[in-house]
């Protein structure tokens, strides 16, 4: 049951973050917030309450709608007091800054004044433009002086009073250009503009730390550090520097490099002698840092840090900005973060909680000492500096100041209970949290991702390094606590709650927390994803289990022991067959029912996502040869490939399809395998663009050729000879189906071929009828009849059949060969004694052997139209047998294409639901195409009998062998 208002959302507003919270299992709106408590009302409309501790992206500091600010907005409008009133003193804003600046004063004794801003990122783009701003009025000012220098210099040279040697540039690259003894101040003039035009032509640098963030406006974008959000604007061209915190000599060496240099001239008032000067060149914009950075994942800044880049741009006089938007305010325990570190930048921003969690405010902090008061026109907005987000700003500060900064407190308080019950839960429940960070009420919590977990949900999450999105679904949605990771930090679950926060609610989320840390050192994935895609939690089971096994990581030490160089590596991609086998690999699934399985699938519709590979399992085939195989498995079902098939999520797929290849060429295999409906989806491999060094196959041609061979042995099995029986080819249109008959033909008596009865079938089945005729010309003229018998033999005993043959010599085989000789034939006899192209079903009812190859989405074959003592072989995706036809006891039914592996070598624990010692046909040939490492394509778009019979020689040859069934109705 979707939440219609979150579909509403997903329409009109942002599609993408729906779909997510949808994959996640997280559709509830909240109807209600006060403190830390949401109430919610979910699909059904049910109500209930859960704690927040994402709060606003930490813009709560008093939780939400705190009464004292109510009441400030109340009063604030009850007086019809003017919010908008630009160009006109604003005595609430001037207020405001005033008691910043007071506040600034006594934290950190420096005189600020105080501009603002409606959002965090504006803030950074308003400080980053004040840098710039400045730093451009001081070339500005070096150009101005220099010019007024070289019009006095020229005055006096008219005079005779001076000089210019040519001598002057004897130190700068342009030594080698100047040969004249003296020059005029024209000449000056030219050569100082030509080495100076050097740095005027520089790009300016913004330092900023690894793991910033600093906002999403296309400034503030390019100061932050994950690369999503700033690589598509990298062309608007601003340069920031991004510096390790840990290793601030990266910060010299860029200066060694980067500085520039910028040319000036004295003249000596006494003895009128001429002289260059080359002064530094204003090549840096500012240096900005997040005291304690929050988006990328909870990162103190040490104190000895802050200072080095005081020191740094003291010295080379930029300056340096603190964004305090996330962890100012009071949420590090004292007003300013930086406050501690005895450091005062030269900006500070403050946003999020300036706005009390009903106004949308930013204020930008600038050393007096440095402002320019012409940015009061260069920079200005409608919104910024409202009436009413000053005074509820002023509300706040009384909040944070009042009881000797009592809330300061608080927030260490707070902070520090909590993360010593995160610490503790740590050292509970080993292997879970792997790091508990921050500072105040500012907390991450990150977890160890695991890729040999043995819950495959850990395991995929993981390898997509999403762990915390799972984590942070099953803490809200099961544990009624909100916290959430972040895009930069995705296995951080960040905590920032506000100091109204009380001591049971601590308790609380600690218990919560617990709850996740049991569930994912015990591996119960049904905890983690029994409320994805399934609305109605009434039947939910809560008890935590035990489904540790360990299994994954044994299997990876013990493929480590035996792992020696030169055996080579296959990648074989696959998907999930039907949503009940999510609890093939992960027992604690078998918890969901069927339904709730199939829900999880439905929900998780946005991105294609492949699974960790398996842990490489080593074959030994014929001659010692080894192999290794590792797996790769898309989360996607059969039915939703299909749907891809058909749909707009093709592109998607095979994209998906491609990457994994291009994954598994880098985990070092050599061929890959496309399984299951992957190769229906890329037209066996022909539709993914290659990639060098990593052939395809869709194992096309082994299934084939193994499926023939248990044919053959079973027929044999149940007393009859090929060359005597009747063979039906049901859905014989296909490309496999096509094989097989050809393969047959060369065999039997009699062949039929079934259509399926929807329109054009018979059409289709002609071309396949006619390529019959086609293969058994070309066989026998390149092998002979040797090798033929039943119909193929009768065939090729025919006089018209031996003359058609003779009359082309050693000619090209014609296009209409195949429909040449169907035709000499129905002259010959009327209508075609050995192959019959049929629309009906019910003649299958004279076949002694059946093979299914139609592609139907239900099974349609019963066993009211099976001949006594039939060889059935289904070769249908879904079967196309019914299951009365596997069910009787004188049928010998069998799924065609599976392989025995060689000296009894099991395959099962990988993959599942097979019989023992056996392994699909297409997985084998993809190991046959690592062993022969002949490097091309073995079976790429439509395969032929040639291939087939090659194949499965070289597959008998490597110890493969085909599967026969020992019993009949298998
Ligand atoms: N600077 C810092 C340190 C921030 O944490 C944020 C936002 C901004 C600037 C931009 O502020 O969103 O008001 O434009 N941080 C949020 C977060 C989005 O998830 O950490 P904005």
């Amino acid at each position: 049951m979707n939440n219609p208002e979150l579909t509403t959302y997903e329409k009109y507003v942002n599609p993408l973050q729906a779909k997510l919270l949808k994959a996640n299992g997280v559709e509830k709106t909240f109807i209600k917030a006060e403190g830390h408590t949401l109430t919610y009302k979910n699909a059904k409309g049910e109500t209930g309450s859960i704690i927040d501790c994402l709060c606003g992206y930490g813009s709560l500091m008093f939780g939400h709608n705190h009464p004292r600010i109510h009441d400030t907005v109340k009063d604030f409008l009850n007086n019809k007091t003017p919010i908008h009133t630009q160009f006109a003193p604003r005595p609430i804003t001037a207020r405001l800054a005033e008691r910043l600046s007071g506040l600034a004063e006594k934290y950190l004794d420096e005189d600020y004044v105080v501009r603002f801003a409606n959002s965090g990122a504006e803030a950074v783009d308003l400080a980053i433009k004040h840098a710039e701003f400045q730093r451009v009025l001081k070339v500005q000012e070096l150009t101005k002086k220099l010019d007024q220098k070289f019009n006095d210099l020229e005055a006096r040279w008219n005079d005779g009073e001076v000089e210019i040697p040519g001598e002057l540039f004897a130190e700068t690259e342009l030594r080698e250009q100047i040969f004249a003894d003296t020059l005029t101040p024209g000449e000056l003039r030219g050569y100082i503009s030509r080495l100076n035009s050097v740095a005027l032509s520089s790009r300016p640098i913004i330092f900023a730390l690894k793991k910033a963030f600093h906002g999403k406006s296309v400034a503030a974008a390019q100061m932050t550090h994950n690369e999503t959000f700033r690589r598509a604007f990298l062309y608007f061209g601003m340069q920031t520097v991004f510096i390790d915190h840990e290793d601030l000599s990266e910060i010299e060496f860029i200066m060694d490099e980067v500085s520039q240099t910028f040319y000036d001239f004295v003249i000596n008032k006494k003895t009128n002698q001429i002289s260059l000067v080359e002064k530094d060149y204003p090549a840096y914009t500012a240096a900005i840092i997040e005291p304690i950075q929050g988006e990328g994942g909870i990162h103190a800044i040490p104190g000895s840090t802050l200072r080095d880049f005081r020191n740094i741009c003291d010295h080379k006089n930029f300056p340096l900005i603190f964004d305090e938007i996330q962890c100012g305010m009071g949420r590090s325990g004292t007003l300013f973060a930086c406050q501690p570190h005895d450091v005062a930048p030269d900006m500070v921003l403050f946003a999020k909680s300036i706005g009390g969690g009903v106004a949308k405010n930013a204020a930008v902090l600038i050393k007096r000492a440095n402002y320019e008061d012409a940015f009061g026109i260069i920079h200005s907005s409608t919104f910024a500096e409202d009436e009413l987000s000053a005074s509820v700003a002023l509300t706040v500060f009384d909040m944070l100041e009042e009881d000797e900064g009592a809330a300061y407190e608080r927030a260490t308080e707070l902070g520090n209970r909590l993360m010593e019950g995160f610490r503790e839960l740590s050292r509970k429940y080993p292997g879970t949290i792997k790091e508990v960070r921050g500072i105040g009420l500012m907390i991450g919590v990150e977890f160890f991702q695991d890729v040999d977990a043995d819950s495959a949900v850990v395991r995929l999450v993981s390898h997509h390094n999403r762990l915390g999105y799972s984590l942070f679904s099953y803490l809200q949605e099961v544990q009624g606590i909100r916290a959430v990771p972040t895009a930069s930090a995705p296995s951080t679950l960040r905590l920032e709650p506000g100091v109204t926060l009380t001591d049971d609610e601590v308790d609380t989320i600690i218990q919560g927390f617990e709850g996740l840390c049991k569930t994912l050192y015990y591996q119960d994935s049904y905890q983690l994803l029994q409320h994805v895609g399934n609305q109605d939690r009434s039947s939910r089971d809560h008890k935590i289990r035990d489904y540790r096994r360990d299994e994954v990581k044994q299997k990876r030490a013990h493929y480590k022991e035996k792992s020696r160089v030169g055996v080579p590596k296959i990648g074989f991609i696959a998907h999930v067959m039907d949503p009940v086998n999510i609890s093939d690999n992960d027992p604690a699934l078998e918890r969901l029912t069927n339904e709730e399985r199939a829900g999880i699938y439905n929900a998780n519709n946005v991105t294609i996502m492949c699974n960790a590979p398996s842990v490489p399992k080593r074959i030994t085939a014929s001659f010692g040869k080894e192999v290794d195989v590792q797996f790769y498995i898309l989360s996607r079902t059969a039915s939703q490939v299909l749907g891809d098939l058909n749909g707009p999520g093709l592109d998607d797929l095979r994209e998906a399809i491609y990457d994994t290849a291009l994954q598994a060429k880098k985990d070092g295999c050599t061929a890959f395998g496309l399984g299951m409906f992957t190769s229906v989806v890329t037209n066996n491999g022909k539709a993914l663009p290659r990639v060098p060094g990593m052939p395809y196959t869709s194992g096309n041609a082994l299934t084939t050729g193994m499926g023939f061979k248990a044919m053959q042995e079973a027929t044999e099995k149940t007393g009859k000879q090929l060359d005597g029986c009747t063979a039906a080819v049901v859905g014989g249109a296909g490309n496999i189906g096509q094989v097989y008959s050809a393969l047959l033909a060369e065999r039997v008596a009699h062949l039929m071929l079934v259509g399926s009865g929807r329109a054009g079938s018979v059409k289709r089945l002609s071309r396949a009828y006619h390529r019959v005729y086609e293969t058994l010309i070309e066989t026998i003229r390149k092998e002979g009849k040797e090798s033929l018998s039943g119909l193929a033999l009768d065939v090729a005993n025919l006089t018209s059949v031996q003359d058609f043959i003779a009359e082309l010599g050693d000619k090209d085989m014609p296009k209409n060969t195949g429909k040449d000789v169907a035709t000499l034939i129905q002259q010959e006899f009327g209508t075609d004694p050995f192959v019959t192209v049929t629309d009906s079903l019910a003649t299958i009812a004279s076949a002694d052997i059946v093979v299914c190859a139609a592609s139907a989405s239900e099974p349609f074959v019963g066993s009211d139209i099976v001949k006594h003592e039939a060889v059935v072989v289904d070769i249908g995706v879904p079967l196309n047998a019914k299951q009365d036809v596997k069910d009787r006891h004188d049928v010998t039914y069998m799924q065609g294409g599976l392989a025995k592996l060689p000296f009894q070598q099991e395959m099962t624990e990988t993959v599942k639901n097979l019989p023992h010692g056996t392994v699909y046909g297409c997985v084998a040939e993809t190991m046959l195409m690592g062993l022969s490492g002949s490097g091309r394509n073995f079976s790429f778009g439509d395969i032929t009998r040639k291939q087939v019979k090659e194949v499965t020689a070289l597959a008998e040859s490597y110890g493969f062998a085909a599967t026969v069934p020992q019993t009949r109705g298998l």
